[in-house]
């Protein structure tokens, strides 16, 4: 006889009590992501490299949120811990890392590209993520808990002429995700990624509607998105999902607006 399903929550599942570290998110997707995870209760650590954007990015919260901010380079394995350490201090434990942090893009053919260009994609899309995976894991392995959510994009999935190094890139960061989900399930750990597409308000996007050819190239992509051109709220929302979904692990889900159904 089948199990009766039990009955459904009345109370929305939300993040209260949790501590969410995202990389990389002074602007952007990552603070559109910290947005949405501060609305569901968490507490929010924000970072940059620098810290160039603090005061801008702080500023867009209310005053008494729970956001703090850490300068660190994550694309180093010191600027990961430095940055883990930093939560844990300032909020006692980590539950969510989003790895988002991204240095840009430097879109080309790869004939063109340079073994320094190589490294700076690897070091900037899929380094940055392994570091910090790295660097959170002890934490969440003692707390029997843990969610990491990966940032990466569909160049990934489905080839994008002029972005073979950050199909790359983050082809590696979802190959680790898969491993990494059924190492560490033992643990209550769950690894998923969010693969996006080009997304206005970023600086990719200006960079592609400043230049003439790329403007037109973009504008027929555009056209094939029936739901539109995504905005950073998309993938936050994505996000959001994956903080609070509470058996999955392992996955890679699109957000790109109906322009390709990846396998
Ligand atoms: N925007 C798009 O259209 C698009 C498309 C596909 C995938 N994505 C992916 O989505 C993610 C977010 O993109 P975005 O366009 O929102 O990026 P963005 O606006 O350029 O913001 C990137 C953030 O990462 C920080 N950062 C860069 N390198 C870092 C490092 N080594 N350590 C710590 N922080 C670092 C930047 O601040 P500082 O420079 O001050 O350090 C900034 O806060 C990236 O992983 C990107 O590859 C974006």
């Amino acid at each position: 006889m089948a199990t009766p399903a039990g009955p459904i929550p009345d109370v929305r599942p939300d993040l209260a009590g949790q501590v969410a570290v995202i990389t990389g998110s002074t602007r952007g997707i990552g603070l559109a992501s910290a947005h949405r995870l501060v609305a569901a209760g968490a507490q929010v650590v924000l970072n940059s490299r620098t810290g160039a954007d603090e005061s801008d990015s702080l500023g867009s919260f209310p005053p008494d949120a729970p956001v703090a901010f850490c300068a660190s380079d994550v694309s180093t394995v010191a600027g990961a811990e430095h940055l883990a350490h930093f939560a844990q201090e300032r909020f006692g434990r980590i539950d969510l890392l989003v790895n988002n942090a991204s240095p840009g893009v430097k879109v080309d053919f790869f004939d063109r590209l340079t073994p320094e260009d190589w490294r700076w994609t690897i070091d900037g899309k899929m380094f940055t993520t392994i570091n910090c995976i790295h660097a959170v894991l002890p934490m969440m392995k003692v707390q029997e808990r843990g969610c990491i959510i990966n940032i990466v994009s569909d160049a990934a999935r489905v080839g994008t002429a002029g972005e073979s190094m950050v199909s790359a890139a983050y082809g590696g960061v979802i190959a680790l995700t898969k491993s990494l989900a059924r190492e560490f399930a033992r643990h209550q750990i769950r690894m998923n990624c969010v693969s996006i597409t080009l997304t206005t308000d970023t600086p990719a996007y200006e960079r592609i509607i400043a230049d003439e050819v790329r403007s037109k190239i973009f504008t027929k992509i555009a056209s094939k998105m029936p739901f539109g051109v995504l905005d950073p709220d998309d993938t936050a929302q994505a996000v959001e999902y994956f903080a609070l979904a509470r058996r999955v692990t392992g996955q890679t889900l699109s957000v790109n607006s109906g322009l390709s159904f990846p396998g």
